[in-house]
């Protein structure tokens, strides 16, 4: 059999989608290897949210480019976002055979078939209902513990900063049942945990003839599932997140106290730009009333720092509000200008560098000092965890998250991965529990 190996880059989504690509790829006589050297098929999963995401695929495409050399024969894709936002453009300069956007999977078997050294294969398409729903993906997963299953396609709100509209086009939500059916299947293969995925899981909405099922009725009957399932789920929209969700989640102990709910900024006006349809305080309230109802909830966020016309007032702003939420952890970026964005074509990228930088870095410096203060208040806390092997660290610990999402490591004695034990919580980082 033919062999390929797939380097994932991006988000959870693109994860799973690598996991769909060699499922398709299985029809087309490929099977999956982790060895680039004895691969006949060398492909990149790529995406495009900032420049530097795409300045490392440049990269990896020249050591693919080196494979090409040492071994004639052998085919450099690349799919995903960065395939559907540069197109045909990635093919100039003669580097890549196989150029495959995210709703154009299912063409891999047939353009493998047509591709000839001097006839590379394109397929971009977007699709208004492609999901990818009837293919049981191969799970790329080290421990068999936990699963991501992508419950919608594409995203329908148009943040002036992103590119993801126009790499994954249009949202779509994905049939309730073919979900239950593959988390029922994870389930039974001894899986402990799935990952629901989506740009903006809250505005999952699926209809037959006879139901419609939104994501709280979604999230209810994959946590009927099993009582030791654990169920997660990504990304939140803060204009989205609907009271429902938050008391379904309150409701099931096995649906997971995690929230990831980005806010991107603390200043209303900043929002406003960004095109993310609430203010502070509508987020603010967000977070009152998950606390309200899931007290021990983990909220973790995406900051931007230094989007266009962003002021020292605005940048304050930011901090104050994480200083307000305290957030467990934040995925923290400076903003990267995107090629065709509204905020590309609308707003001057005008906060210079050394400013982006620093104001990241201030963010950056409060979400440790934070992070150290919500992880050292678990200190002395017993928590529940699921154990999902040796710890990276130290193969005489194992590790696991708590269903706040927070790692934990702590003796391995005879506890096996895919069990649940519970710890005491001795010490801390500002990213791991140290229990017992
Ligand atoms: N520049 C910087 N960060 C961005 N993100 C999305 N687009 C950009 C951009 N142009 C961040 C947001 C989003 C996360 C996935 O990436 O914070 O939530
Ligand atoms: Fe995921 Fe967005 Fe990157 Fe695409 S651009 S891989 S959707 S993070």
């Amino acid at each position: 059999m033919k062999k390929a190996y797939i380097e994932t880059y991006g988000c959870q989504m693109n994860v799973n989608d690598t996991e769909v690509i060699f499922a398709i790829l299985r029809e087309a006589g490929y099977e999956r290897t982790e060895k680039m050297e004895e691969a006949g098929l060398v492909m990149a999963n790529t995406c495009s949210i900032r420049d530097n995401a795409e300045q490392r695929i440049w990269g990896r495409l020249d050591v693919f480019n080196q494979q090409k050399k040492a071994r004639p024969g052998v085919l450099v894709g690349i799919v995903g976002c960065m395939a559907e936002r540069l197109k045909d453009k990635l093919l100039d300069n003669g580097k890549v055979d196989l150029v495959v956007g995210p709703d154009a999977y299912r063409s891999l078997p047939r353009l493998l078939e047509a591709i000839t050294p001097d006839k590379p294969q394109i397929d971009v398409l977007l699709s208004r209902d492609e999901t990818y729903a009837d293919i049981t993906p191969v799970r790329t997963d080290r421990t068999g513990i936990s699963a991501f299953i992508s419950i919608m396609r594409g995203c329908n709100n148009v943040c002036s900063y992103c590119v993801v509209p126009y790499t994954r086009g249009a949202e779509r939500s994905r049939d309730a049942h073919s979900i239950i059916r593959e988390a029922c299947d994870v389930y039974s293969r001894g899986y402990k945990e799935v990952t629901l995925l989506g740009q903006n899981v809250d505005s999952y909405l699926w209809k037959s003839s006879d139901e419609t099922v939104n994501f709280a009725r979604l999230l209810e009957r994959v946590a009927a599932i099993a009582p030791d399932l654990r169920v997660r789920f990504a990304t939140s929209h803060p204009k989205d997140i609907s009271d429902e969700v938050i008391e379904t989640m309150a409701a099931h102990p096995n649906i997971c106290r995690h929230i990831h709910l980005p806010v991107q900024s603390g200043s209303s006006r900043m929002l406003e730009k960004m095109r993310r349809k609430y203010d502070r305080e509508w987020y603010l309230e967000r977070v009152a009333k998950i606390r309200s109802l899931i007290p021990d909830c983990g909220l973790t966020t995406d900051v931007i720092a230094g989007f266009c016309s962003e002021t020292e007032e605005d940048h304050r702003e930011t901090l104050s509000l994480m200083e307000e939420v305290g957030f467990d952890w934040a995925f923290m970026f400076a903003y990267s200008e995107r090629p065709g964005t509204l905020a590309q074509r609308n707003y001057p990228d005008d906060v210079p560098a050394d400013v982006k930088n620093r104001r990241l870095n201030e963010i950056i410096e409060l979400q440790n000092r934070k992070s150290l203060e919500r992880y050292r208040a678990q200190v002395g806390k017993e928590v529940e965890v699921l154990v999902e092997g040796p710890s990276k660290r130290d193969p005489a610990q194992l590790c696991g998250r708590a269903s706040n999402n927070m790692m934990c490591v702590f003796p391995a004695l005879d506890r096996k991965s895919g069990t649940y034990v519970k710890v005491k919580v001795k010490d801390c980082t500002s990213a791991t529990l140290i229990c017992e």
